[in-house]
């Protein structure tokens, strides 16, 4: 029985960090006229209120978008791209409503591509169906299980394909679950670009998730972490996420290299936020 609802975090500094990298993917894939096809193997409920009692109990997002919302000075092109795509769901000043992984991939995605959503958490498999499956014939939204289904949908026909593994780690299983997905879904479509978030946590899954990552069989990838405070020594508190995404864009290195400096100032909680960054390249 799945309880976490993405709804509590939006905005978060985590999702500040997947989704500037998420819409650096889209954009560069989306330069070729051949269709693409985006894959969310845990899709959550599309787009949240940042007004609603979930949003406000925790207040996550004010330590993530929300400390970017308010910035009329220059700010590096990863938060510029960022940021258009969270003014573009907001009409005036005021920051009411964050687009989730599925929105920014509709809003980017053009008439030819496609976009397939998985979400078993029947009410915000509900939410995201009502939002963005019902008028959009590029979406189609499934309550399966991402990770067992994902393999299925692969290699898409256009041979270009995006996909984005993203659980909530609720379960001790997902860590594993994740590495198993991409080894089966590496063997049915290796040049295929995947992306996959994970929590800097105090426990060991979280910790070993980089080394499993590059272990995998792939030729290239790219590692980007953010730290916002100094790792708790117990308890659940998530001090920072990292992206990991396997045949990266060659361009997204240097982006973040000159993007990840300011990002991690501005999202810092204390003296002893940091970032990392990290390629190997065929
Ligand atoms: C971190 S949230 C997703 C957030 C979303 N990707 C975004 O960035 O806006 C993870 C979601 O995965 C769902 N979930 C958990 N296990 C799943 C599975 N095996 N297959 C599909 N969805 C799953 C949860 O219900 C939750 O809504």
């Amino acid at each position: 029985m799945l309880s976490y609802r993405h709804s509590y975090h939006a905005g978060n500094h985590a999702d500040v960090l997947k989704h500037a990298v998420w819409i650096q993917l889209i954009k560069y894939l989306c330069q070729k006229d051949k269709p693409l096809f985006v894959i969310d193997t845990h899709a959550g409920a599309g787009g949240y209120s940042l007004e609603t009692e979930h949003a406000e109990k925790l207040g996550e997002f004010r330590d993530g978008v929300g400390r970017l919302w308010e910035r009329t000075d220059s700010v590096s092109p990863l938060i510029v791209d960022y940021l258009a795509i969270v003014r573009a769901e907001n009409s005036g000043q005021r920051l009411r409503y964050y687009p989730g992984s599925p929105r920014i991939a509709q809003m980017l995605l053009r008439e030819q591509d496609r976009l397939r959503l998985f979400e078993l958490h029947s009410s915000d498999h509900q939410i995201l169906a009502h939002k963005l499956g019902q008028d959009d014939k590029r979406v189609i939204v499934y309550a399966d299980d991402g990770f067992t289904t994902l393999k299925a949908l692969l290699p898409p026909s256009s041979r270009r394909g995006l996909v984005l593994m993203d659980p909530s780690y609720e379960l001790r299983e997902d860590y594993s679950r994740v590495i198993h997905t991409l080894r089966e879904a590496l063997q049915k479509f290796s040049s295929g670009t995947y992306a996959i978030w994970y929590p800097q946590l105090p426990k060991l899954e979280s910790a070993q998730m980089p080394k499993r990552l590059k272990a995998l069989p792939c030729e290239s990838w790219l590692h980007v972490s953010l730290s916002v405070r100094a790792p708790a020594t117990q308890g659940h508190g998530m001090c920072g996420s990292g992206m990991f995404v396997i045949n990266p864009p060659w361009t997204l290195h240097a982006l973040l290299q000159e993007s990840m400096p300011q990002l991690s100032s501005l999202l810092a909680q204390d003296q002893q936020a940091s970032f990392t960054l990290e390629q190997q390249r065929n």
